[in-house]
This record gives structure tokens, C-alpha cells and sequence, in this order.
């Protein structure tokens, strides 16, 4: 009689193969960009090796690069040169999402993020309230859904709001149907909170909060202790007509998808390797002390286990290789 081993089919790599739960494609990634405006080179960003403040060029070349690796869809961040405290353009942007689509067709799948943060002289991700204390939802609704819609015209196949203003996902959807621009889809940053992971993004994208009356963002993004105001948030957009939802950070919310996964379940989830938790495990990396890839790998294997789908990582264009050395 052969005793029970839970180690047989750990045995051989043809076995393990066999029985994998869960399968990881460089298909399911997004790869996200930074566009800035008034810089005459491409810059680094500290804490995210290969991942650069991007020119009109050298974020073309980049694309293109991308492409022979497996990248077919990615993510922009405009960041606009002149700040303000209400008057934003769209154009600098909306101008490069045209040239992508030109040059590359359906080739590339565009989702553009929408949100203020890089465009406010506070760094917010909306505009003030009269008491400079809060940020006032209408006003700033109606700036994202102006934003959404300059880039759906420009091209792109998916809006992403990112801001966590209420109702911004209803008057989205409305301004771009009106336009006849019913087939873009919104991805829905739903479950986005307020963390400590931005801080490389925020270098990256002029957005660090510099007001001396809001400190941060914890008057709108979602409190880490309260993994119900993310699903209230997640079902709210799916309501208010979001196609996909999104959890943000991603190792430290896990829990969260998983929750999410298992209460929705008719809705496809996107998670975001933010951008320190992502330069954690490159910084780690470059110690010595651990594997990128393998790690990188097993974060996402992560992602996929808890439920979702979509993998949005600055490492995106690692992931045909990486995947398959293991
Ligand atoms: C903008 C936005 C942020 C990120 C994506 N969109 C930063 C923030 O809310 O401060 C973070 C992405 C990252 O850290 O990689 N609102």
C-alpha cells in the first residue's frame, strides 16, 4: 500500500507544470508610462530601474521597443508642465495618443489615467473647496470627465479615473456615450487607498501633495483599515457602469482582492504593483539579497491567486522573459 505524500507531485517540473492552479501570461499585463511635458530628455526615476519621465520621442521609441517584447497594452500619465488651481489642458497628452495610434494601430491597447494630480499647483488629485480644506467633487467631476473625454476623442480604448471623487465613473460614462464613444471602457481605480507605496510615482509625476491646509490624501482615498469601503466603492462603480475594477497597492491589499473577487464576481479585477511596492523588490534586488525576477514573478502569481485578471506593473515588459526562464 503506498502511503499518502502530498510531496508526489512536487516531484518533477513536468508535474508541477501539470498541476499549476493558476497560470500567469504576459498577456494578461499593462504597461504604465510617464509623458512630460517641457523636458528636453528623457529622465530616470529613482527607485524604478528602466522606467523613465518620457519625451514625445523617446516615449515613442519606448512603445516600439515594448511592442518586440510582448507589451500590447499600456498605461499613460500625462504630466503637464504649467500647474494650476483650476484651469487644466489636456492636449500635451491627447496629442501623443493620437501619434501612438497613427504609428502603431491596433497594435496597442491605450488606457489613459485620469486624474489632476499631476496638473494641481497643490498636488491634489481635485480642485479645492472654498474652505481649502476639502476637495469639491462637483467641480472636480467635471474636470476628469473633460479629461476622459479629450483623450477617448484622441483615441484611447480605456479612461482609468484614479482621483476617488465620488459619481466620477456615472458622469464619465454619460459625457463619453454622448460622444458616441461608447465602446471605450472605463477601468475604475475602486479600491484605491490611501497609502505610503506612491512615493516613487509621486517624483515621477509631479504629484506629491504640497498644500499646507490638506496635508494628504486621506479625505478621499480609502482608509487601510476598512476593506468595506472598498467593496461600497467597487460596487458603486460597477453600478455606475465601471467594465473593470481596480485594487490599489497590490501585495499589501491582497485581501482585498481576494474580497472583492469573491463578492463581485461578474466583474473582471485589475491590480496595480504600485511603484514602491514594486522598487521594494528591485531595491531588495540590487542588495543582493533576493532574485528579481523570481520575486517579481511571485508577486504577481499572487495577484492571480487572489482573483485577478489584469496586471498593471511596471515590469510588464519583462514578463514574456521572465515567464518563461522559470
Ligand atoms: C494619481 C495616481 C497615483 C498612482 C496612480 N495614479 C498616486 C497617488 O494617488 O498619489 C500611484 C501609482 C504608483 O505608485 O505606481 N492619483
Amino acid at each position: 500500500m503506498s502511503r499518502l505524500s502530498l510531496r508526489r507531485l512536487r516531484q518533477d517540473r513536468a508535474i508541477r507544470e501539470l498541476t499549476k492552479q493558476v497560470r500567469l501570461s504576459h498577456e494578461q499585463m499593462i504597461q504604465p508610462y510617464f509623458l512630460v511635458e517641457g523636458i528636453s530628455e528623457k529622465q530616470p526615476i529613482e527607485g524604478l530601474s528602466g522606467v523613465f519621465r518620457e519625451t514625445p520621442d523617446s516615449l515613442n521609441k519606448q512603445v516600439e521597443s515594448d511592442l518586440e517584447a510582448g507589451v500590447h497594452k499600456i498605461l499613460l500619465f500625462g504630466v503637464p508642465k504649467e500647474k494650476s488651481h483650476d484651469q487644466f489642458s489636456y492636449e500635451h497628452l491627447a496629442l501623443q495618443i493620437q501619434q501612438l495610434r497613427q504609428r502603431f494601430g491596433n497594435d496597442l491597447w491605450i488606457a489613459t489615467d485620469v486624474c489632476l494630480c499631476s496638473a494641481t499647483t497643490s498636488g491634489h488629485c481635485g480642485v479645492f473647496d472654498a474652505t481649502q480644506n476639502h476637495l469639491n467633487n462637483e467641480v472636480t467631476v467635471a474636470a476628469l470627465a473633460k479629461q476622459a473625454l479629450v483623450y477617448a476623442q484622441a483615441g484611447a480604448n480605456c479612461v482609468a479615473p484614479s482621483d476617488m471623487m465620488d459619481g466620477r465613473v456615472r458622469v464619465i460614462r454619460k459625457v463619453l456615450d454622448e460622444h458616441s464613444l461608447e465602446h471605450t471602457i472605463i477601468m475604475s481605480y475602486s479600491a484605491k487607498f490611501h497609502s505610503s507605496f506612491y512615493g516613487p510615482f509621486r517624483n515621477a509625476a509631479d504629484s506629491a501633495p504640497k498644500s499646507t491646509t490638506l496635508k494628504d490624501r486621506s479625505t478621499y482615498q480609502i482608509d487601510p483599515t476598512r476593506p468595506n469601503d472598498a467593496l461600497a466603492c467597487a460596487i458603486r462603480d460597477q453600478n455606475e457602469g465601471a467594465d473593470i475594477l481596480m485594487v490599489k497597492p497590490g501585495l499589501p491589499y491582497l485581501d482585498i482582492v481576494s474580497y472583492l473577487h469573491r463578492e463581485i464576481p461578474t466583474i473582471p479585477i485589475a491590480v496595480y504593483q504600485v511603484s514602491g511596492e514594486y522598487a521594494a523588490i528591485d531595491l531588495l534586488s540590487e542588495r543582493g539579497l533576493i532574485n528579481r525576477s523570481k520575486a517579481h514573478v511571485e508577486a504577481w502569481t499572487a495577484f492571480v491567486r487572489a482573483g485577478a485578471s489584469i496586471l498593471i506593473t511596471y515590469g510588464a515588459r519583462h514578463a514574456k522573459n521572465w515567464l518563461r526562464e522559470l
